[in-house]
């Protein structure tokens, strides 16, 4: 499809309806509010909300006894566009605290990587508006982490073993000056790091052995598969992050691909997914918009093939419908559009 006029700026997502549940959510409800907005990824759901779930529950236990927390952070790894930032990003609206993100890409181009890790927690406490206890108990994102191999140092800008240094030392959780005369303390934040480790499946077929215990059973192969498929510190230590650095992740979520399937439901199914968006805008002009399922299975064909995960799924939506958009404002006898087929032209139905 030509889509030669300008396309409609995509509606802000609906985050009216989110579950607050608070810090006290327990696992099960996290996980339930999640699918709302995240399609599949059960594993890694599970995975973040006990860790979510045990971290606020450490905090309070620390702050009742006024024992320092042992923080455990947690490691995404995934292929891009799978749903890790949206994952923490609805995680944190879920349990509502303070959230920010930032990219381990950015932190290792600027010579200045403490102020830059400053500038984060800044941000974070802009996030809390400006409530600093609020922010000390907030989120913190870090992508690209896999970026930050040991031996890439470049002249005039922080090699990536220092960004894991300097990345250390907030996630331990230190006292970091933000303002003249004002501290942030990072104990309590969670960090997540993110990544999508390419060629980390390779680097656990080379050093994963478990296959050498005999076994019939099938619980037992279970078992093995279980452990064959986890990743180990030493695998991201092999892929050239830090072993300190590693140590301080102790919990990995792993995101799977997508298949076409669950692009099509990403489409289709969270409360502010493309369709139901792209419905209401129509249903603003008075006209029903209906697309086929076959269409969403096509537009998932091509987004498997440039394989951005559901990354290009929104362009790809959008090219379709702005030459309808663009036509129907001026045409109040349309009533409904039909879309069958990205390769046939939408049935427009005047109003009966
Ligand atoms: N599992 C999913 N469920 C619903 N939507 C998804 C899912 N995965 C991706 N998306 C859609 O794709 C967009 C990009 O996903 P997201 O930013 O979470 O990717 P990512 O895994 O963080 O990728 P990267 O490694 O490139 O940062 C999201 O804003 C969302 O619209
Ligand atoms: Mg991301």
């Amino acid at each position: 499809m030509n889509a030669t006029v300008a396309r409609p700026a995509p509606p802000p997502p609906d985050t009216s309806e989110i579950d607050l549940l608070g810090r006290h959510a327990k696992p099960s409800q996290i996980v339930k509010a999640l699918d709302q907005y995240v399609i599949g990824q059960d594993e890694a759901k599970k995975t973040i909300s006990v860790a979510v779930y045990s971290h606020f529950k450490k905090i309070a236990k620390s702050e009742r006894d006024g024992i320092p927390i042992v923080k455990s952070n947690v490691l995404l790894i995934g292929p891009s566009g799978t749903g890790k930032t949206l994952t923490c990003a609805t995680l944190s609206r879920i349990v509502d605290v303070p959230f920010v993100t930032a990219e381990a890409t950015s932190l290792a181009q600027t010579r200045f990587v403490n102020e830059e890790i400053d500038a984060i927690l800044q941000r974070l406490i802009d996030k809390a508006g400006g409530d600093i206890a609020r922010a000390q108990h907030g989120i913190v994102f870090i992508d690209e982490i896999d970026k930050l191999k040991a031996p890439d140092a470049k002249a005039h800008s922080a090699s990536g073993e220092s960004v894991q240094h300097a990345l250390l030392k907030i996630m331990e959780g230190s006292q970091v000056k933000v303002a003249a005369g004002l501290y942030i303390d990072t104990t309590n934040i969670l960090f997540i790091c993110g990544g999508a480790f390419v060629g980390l499946d390779e680097i656990m077929s080379q050093t994963h052995g478990f296959g050498f215990i005999a076994t019939s059973d099938d619980e037992n192969k279970k078992i093995l598969d279980r452990l064959n498929t986890r990743v180990k510190p030493t695998d991201l230590f092999t892929y050239g992050l830090i072993p300190e650095f590693t140590g301080r992740l102790p919990i990995i979520a792993r995101f799977r691909d997508l298949t076409r399937e669950m692009l099509v439901r990403i489409m289709t199914e969270p409360k502010d997914s493309i369709y139901s968006q792209f419905r209401e805008i129509f249903a603003n002009e008075g006209v029903e918009l209906a697309v086929e399922r076959k269409v969403f299975e096509q537009i998932s064909e091509l987004a498997i093939e440039y394989k951005t995960g559901a990354r290009s799924l929104r362009g790809l939506f959008e090219e379709l419908i702005t030459p309808i958009l663009f036509v129907v404002p001026d045409h109040p006898e349309i009533g409904k559009v039909l879309i069958g087929s990205l390769f046939t032209d939408p049935k427009l139905v005047g109003r009966g």
